[in-house]
């Protein structure tokens, strides 16, 4: 049987609509606000009003590439939580006025799900290749930062998270402190292939849990010495920018794969995937491949496009959960904080 979902993303700086049928991907459509450049952060209530403008052309230009009309579509996703509350108000929102015009249930979806279940998108030219389960995902997002393992498309369990700021968060927080323009990875990633990644030594943190990350005590280390080497030098951030940046980025790379590491031994799986934001990272992709080549894993690395966020990954997640009848009813609210994966 064929299942046509409509998936719409809103959580937080970029409104997203696709078409996907069955896993097929038809369109995928992502307007991204640039109004937040010039605050060097995302601002919540800009990205509401932004979210507004910006919905009913995504949608209805998801509609046409797909060459599907409203009508005909046999659910609805939508983002959930967790994000920003007045950004996925107006998905929400918006997946309901759709849902009574044309008398088509929604499925709601959860972000963090939604990254995980790219890996299950198939494009209309290519079919792509899928982890089989149980696999790990190393979820990586300028909120979040887990290590979680996925026994089907709706079952998963975080292993280990961040016990305080995201690694989407160090790039970003880092980046600003060196006056580079918000979100601050793709710069860093940019600058780090010229620079030297043994020029500079950052803190590693000790943590507990045996699969857990921080990454605020590196934050606090880069600035440290940022400070104490600005006041030997005002220039001491432009000319070491690359180097910098390349030192910064294997830090966070060396933390995020030690504990992958130990987690695929703990549990004795070798299918590893990669998601969210920071899995743009070109040092990270390069590190996780070749960490299975060495170990002998099947790794899976996502097509950009689907690293950071997208209504595809919500779309295919809705197909899944859509598969099972989990329908939502109209009297569903958006939530800010999810802290179970499903
Ligand atoms: O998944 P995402 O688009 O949104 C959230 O759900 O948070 O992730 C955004 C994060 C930002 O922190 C951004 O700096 C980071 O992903 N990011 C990168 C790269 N591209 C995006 N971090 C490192 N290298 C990149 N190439
Ligand atoms: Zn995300």
């Amino acid at each position: 049987m064929e299942i046509t979902i409509l998936g719409i993303e809103s959580s937080c700086d970029d409104t997203s609509a696709a078409v996907i049928r069955n896993t097929t991907l038809l369109s995928n459509v992502i307007a991204s606000q640039a109004v937040h450049v010039k605050y060097g952060g995302v601002i919540p209530e800009l990205a509401s009003r932004a979210h507004q403008q910006n919905i009913i052309p995504v949608v209805d230009t998801a509609l046409k590439e797909a060459g599907v009309k409203a009508d005909k579509i046999d659910a609805i996703a939508f983002t959930r939580g967790p994000g920003l509350l007045g950004s996925l108000l107006v998905g929400t929102s918006f997946a309901k006025g759709l849902s009574i015009a044309n008398n088509i249930p929604m499925v709601e979806v959860n972000h963090l799900q939604g990254h995980i279940l790219s890996h299950f998108i198939d494009l209309p030219d290519r079919k792509m290749p899928h982890p089989d389960f149980p696999f790990l995902c190393l979820l990586v997002s300028g909120g979040h930062t887990q290590i979680v393992k996925v026994s089907s498309p709706l079952e998963m369990e975080i292993i280990g998270s961040t016990i305080d700021d995201a690694a989407g968060e160090a790039f970003d927080k880092c980046a600003k402190v060196m006056g580079l323009p918000y979100p601050g990875g793709p710069v860093i990633d940019r600058l780090a292939k010229e620079g030297d990644a043994k020029a500079f030594a950052f803190a590693k943190p000790h943590v507990k849990g045996e699969f857990d990350f921080s990454f605020s005590g590196l934050k606090t280390s880069f600035l440290y010495t940022l400070r104490d080497r600005v006041a030997e030098d005002p220039d001491f951030v432009e000319k070491n920018k690359a180097d910098l940046c390349a030192s910064l980025q294997k830090t966070i790379i060396d933390i995020l794969l030690d504990k992958l590491i130990k987690a695929t031994k703990a549990l004795g799986i070798k299918d590893v995937a990669i998601a969210g934001g920071v899995s743009a990272n070109s040092g990270l992709r390069e590190a996780v491949a070749e960490a299975g080549r060495r170990r002998g894993w099947r790794t899976f690395i996502p097509e950009l496009k689907f690293t950071t966020d997208n209504a595809a990954m919500i779309a295919i997640s809705g197909y899944y959960r859509y598969q099972q009848g989990m329908i939502s009813g109209l009297d569903v609210s958006p939530v800010a904080r999810l802290e179970e994966i499903l």
